[in-house]
């Protein structure tokens, strides 16, 4: 059976997969523009994105505006037919500045996570591009909807739901994740959907519900597309591609992980995150890290006297392939990935199986009804 295609409003992607954004540095035009051309939706990640501009550390907030048009317009350089996105992190202090940017830039969709995005409207609005949050609760995604629909008439374009196996940060208290086998993210998204159906009787459209964190295999897939939801995100296999934009020892980070290297640390940023233990980050844990001096001030949420590190600084660090000094943010499954390949081998493998599985469970089906 042939996967369904993920309709974003007028948008139609060929194959319901979404690459993840991934910051700092990671998922860049590179990586978007491969997943794009298979047929994706390919996403650049806003984070930091004016790092490779010369005076980065200096004017932080206009050089992210240069470096993040540029990205853009290299993506759709590579892919002039493929959907490409931008994630930014609602926490970001010039998240409105981006979003516009992109927006004039002619983005596809704009991802907001990592925080409720209430005023993402207020530049997505009567553009072509389209407004999809990431939640990890169905009352997180009511409670966008309602104040979208109260305070500009808009409702978002589609959600994506990300669970607890995710990469980076995370929508979940330590609490919570001390008892995660009792968090399943696919129930999360069904709840969602069906808290939806009153938006989407109002404004008359369908907004497609996306599966994220921990999708790792066709099955997986398949098994997401069985349930009625309309696609999955993924993030941590895109990393250990050919094309993925993060140095080749970020990518062996990845290899040569094991299930017992994966931890959870308290980010900077306030929230939880899901990384590989490493060095710097035993450092960290034993307090060895000494507060820093801000050089951007690129989150609401961060306290540079409290923090032991700049998380922009350790990200870009292990971005460049310097893990002495930062680390990898990985999704729970990071430890299953032995190889690296090119984006079109893991998206042929992915359709492939999921196809085939999709086939099973319809054979399945029907031979338990004759
Ligand atoms: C290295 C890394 C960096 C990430 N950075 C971001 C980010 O900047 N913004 C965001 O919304 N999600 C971020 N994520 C989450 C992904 O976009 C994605 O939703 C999630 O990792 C999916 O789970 P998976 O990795 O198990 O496929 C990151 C994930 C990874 C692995």
């Amino acid at each position: 059976m042939k996967l369904p295609k993920l309709r974003i409003g007028n948008l139609i992607a060929r194959i319901p997969i979404i690459q993840g954004g991934m910051g700092v540095g990671i998922s860049l035009s590179g990586l978007a523009s491969a997943v794009a051309n298979e047929g994706g939706i390919g996403v650049i990640s806003g984070t930091a994105v004016g790092f490779r501009e010369p005076d980065f550390r200096l004017h932080y907030r206009a050089s992210s505006i240069k470096g993040l048009k540029e990205e853009i317009r290299k993506a759709r350089e590579y892919s002039p037919d493929g959907i490409i996105g931008l994630n930014l992190l609602s926490a970001m202090t010039n998240f409105a500045e981006l979003a516009k940017a992109a927006v004039e830039e002619g983005i596809d969709i704009i991802f907001a996570g990592a925080g409720l995005p209430m005023r993402l409207p207020e530049v997505t609005k009567g553009t072509d591009t389209k407004a999809v949050p990431i939640v990890s609760s169905a009352r997180a995604a009511v409670l966008i909807c309602k104040n979208w629909d109260n305070k500009y008439s808009v409702v978002p374009d589609a959600i994506v739901v990300e669970g607890p196996l995710a990469g980076g940060h995370l929508g979940y208290s330590a609490k919570q994740l001390d008892n995660i086998d009792d968090i399943d993210v696919e129930d999360i998204a069904l709840d969602v959907k069906k808290n939806l159906v009153p938006f989407e009787q109002k404004y008359d459209k369908h907004i497609p519900v996306v599966v994220a964190g921990g999708i790792y295999d066709g099955n997986d897939i398949a098994r997401v597309l069985a349930k009625g939801l309309d696609g999955v995100q993924m993030a941590t296999r895109f990393v250990a591609t050919d094309e993925c934009d993060a140095d080749e020892r970020f990518k062996m980070a990845y290899v040569n992980a094991k299930k017992e290297d994966i931890i959870y640390i308290q980010s900077p940023v306030g929230l939880v995150g899901r990384a590989i233990r490493n060095k710097f980050l035993d450092d960290v844990a034993m307090g060895i890290k000494k507060p820093i001096r801000c050089q951007y001030n690129c989150l609401k949420t961060c306290d540079p006297k409290a923090s032991p590190y700049c998380i922009a600084d350790a990200l870009l660090n292990a971005r460049q392939g310097d893990l002495d000094n930062g680390f990898a943010f990985a999704g729970a499954n990071v430890y299953r990935i032995d190889r690296i390949v090119s984006v079109k081998e893991l998206i042929n493998e992915l359709v492939e199986s999921a196809e085939a599985a999709l086939d099973e469970m319809a054979k399945l089906i029907e031979s338990n009804t004759v």
